[in-house]
């Protein structure tokens, strides 16, 4: 797909959303009143916002400085126009570029979504030949990268080697910050998407105590990072397909989730035209907190905290005194069951099958219900998400629980691509500088060190 097709083909998806997904009630105007001054304003409608710099004609005087928004958190703003996912939380929706999740994972390839989320269009036949050829011959990383890792602790936990190695690869690619040249950027997208299963899969080996081992170039993407993860003495790894295919619709299931925590950090580091593996190591980063992506591996620990059935309404109790969280459970868009944790549910029984059924499901199974049967957590529309189910997925693939956020990592790197793709072509884009209400003093007289008390 040459600059100009792949621009037309994202722009043509991209109207297309616009004009199919306009809220209803999109387009308008807003009249307000000052009561200050008793001057009144009208502030265009479009896609449902206000720009919050229309709001800075709203004065006192001319020495005001103009109202702003205040959004601690950004709970009701909207950062950019993208035409990559479509969330509908009370409805439990999930789309890439207007396909629906459960389609996707019924018929789809990590590899093929990923290409659909960044290129934004399903690829021809040859398009995915090429894409899938292009990633499996970057799967190494230079000698000094495997130095790198090897430099950390035993036990280091393996996101903090992930952020400070996907970081490092900047450092061996001096002109990735050509971000305006799509030569560039194609190979560095092609290297990161390559080379994060190799990573990832280094910092496993490290933790285990065991010799990294290199890419297999001729297993597919799922079945080369099990054959880095788990191969021993054998000759050649032989990935089971039935793991293979539920770790492949894993990594679908994290491909993309519009303007989260770390995908805002990266289109935040992204703006200021930085390189993008530096952009996306502030992704991993921020998808390590356990409100965010290290949520599966609390979730987990929570689970094997509670342990038994008969031990969870003690655990609700607390949970709802606020001594703790629910963890897996509540998001700060669906409002309804995630609908990927309804996919993963499903896939538990395929690696249960090879790999021995966990007895924390049971308890997965009676917390969900019991939490769905209560008023606390149903008024607060508290709902499983993506993180309830997955650890107890990769609780059966042998992965230590240290290990659940650097899944979530290699799937949602496809992500963080395609979303710093688009605000690097979005021609509203700038550096991202937020403003602030200030608290502090103000012309203070500096105290010399002996009169201070
Ligand atoms: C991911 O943004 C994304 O798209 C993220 C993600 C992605 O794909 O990128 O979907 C992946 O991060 C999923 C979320 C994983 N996190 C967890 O499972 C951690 C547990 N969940 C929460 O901490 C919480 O639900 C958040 C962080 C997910 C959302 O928090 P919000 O939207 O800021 O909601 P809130 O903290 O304001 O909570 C609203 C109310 C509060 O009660 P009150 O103060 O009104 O009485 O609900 C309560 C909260 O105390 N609450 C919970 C809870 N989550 C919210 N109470 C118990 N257990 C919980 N899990």
């Amino acid at each position: 797909m040459t600059p100009e097709t792949e621009t037309a083909v994202r722009d043509g998806q991209a109207s297309q959303q616009t004009a199919d997904q306009s809220p209803e009630g999109g387009q308008g105007k807003l009249t307000v009143t000052d009561s200050r001054t008793g001057a009144t304003y009208e502030l265009p409608i479009t896609d449902g916002t206000v720009r919050a710099m229309d709001l800075r004609q709203i004065k006192t005087g001319p020495e005001d400085f103009g109202l702003m928004a205040y959004d601690p958190a950004y709970m009701n703003t909207a950062s950019c126009r993208s035409a990559i996912t479509y969330i509908d939380g009370d409805a439990g929706i999930l789309q890439h570029r207007g396909y629906p999740i459960e389609q996707l994972c019924e018929h789809s390839s990590y590899l093929e979504v990923a290409y659909l989320v960044i290129h934004g269009a399903l690829p021809t036949e040859a398009q995915l030949a090429q894409w899938t050829h292009d990633i499996t011959i970057h799967t190494f990383v230079h000698e000094n990268v495997k130095d790198f890792m090897q430099g950390f602790r035993y036990d280091a936990n393996p996101m903090g080697m992930l952020v400070a190695s996907v970081g490092a690869l900047s450092t061996f690619y001096p002109d990735a910050n050509r971000i305006h040249d799509y030569e560039v950027r194609h190979t560095q997208i092609i290297r990161l998407l390559a080379k994060m299963p190799t990573l990832a899969a280094f910092a496993f080996r490290h933790n285990m105590g065991q010799p990294y081992v290199y890419p297999d170039n001729d297993l597919g993407y799922a079945g080369n990072f099990l054959g880095m993860m788990y191969k021993m003495t054998e000759l050649k790894y032989e990935p089971d397909p039935r793991l293979e295919r539920a770790l492949d619709v894993l990594f679908i299931l994290h491909a993309d989730h519009e303007q989260n925590a770390s995908t805002s950090a990266v289109r935040a580091v992204g703006s200021t035209q930085v390189d993008p593996y530096s952009a996306v190591a502030a992704g991993v980063a921020a998808l390590y907190g356990p409100l965010h992506g290290g949520a599966n591996e609390a979730a987990l620990r929570m689970l094997r905290r509670i342990e038994t059935v008969e031990n969870i309404p003690a655990f609700l109790e607390g949970v709802k005194q606020g001594n703790e969280r629910l963890m897996g459970f509540g998001h700060r868009v669906y409002k309804n069951y995630d609908p990927r944790a309804r996919i993963i549910r499903k896939h538990l029984d395929a690696v249960f099958e090879v790999r021995g059924k966990s007895p924390l499901l049971e308890v997965a199974s009676e917390l969900e219900k019991r939490a769905l049967d209560d008023d606390y957590f149903t008024s607060r529309k508290l709902y499983p998400n993506v993180d309830f189910y997955s650890g107890l997925i990769y609780e059966a693939l042998g992965l230590p629980v240290a290990m659940f956020p650097v899944m979530f990592a290699i799937g949602r790197t496809s992500g963080w691509i395609a979303q710093w793709l688009e605000m690097v072509e979005d021609p509203e884009q700038k550096i991202a500088r937020p403003r602030q209400i200030y608290t502090g003093d103000r012309d203070v007289d500096y105290v010399p060190i002996e009169q201070r008390s």
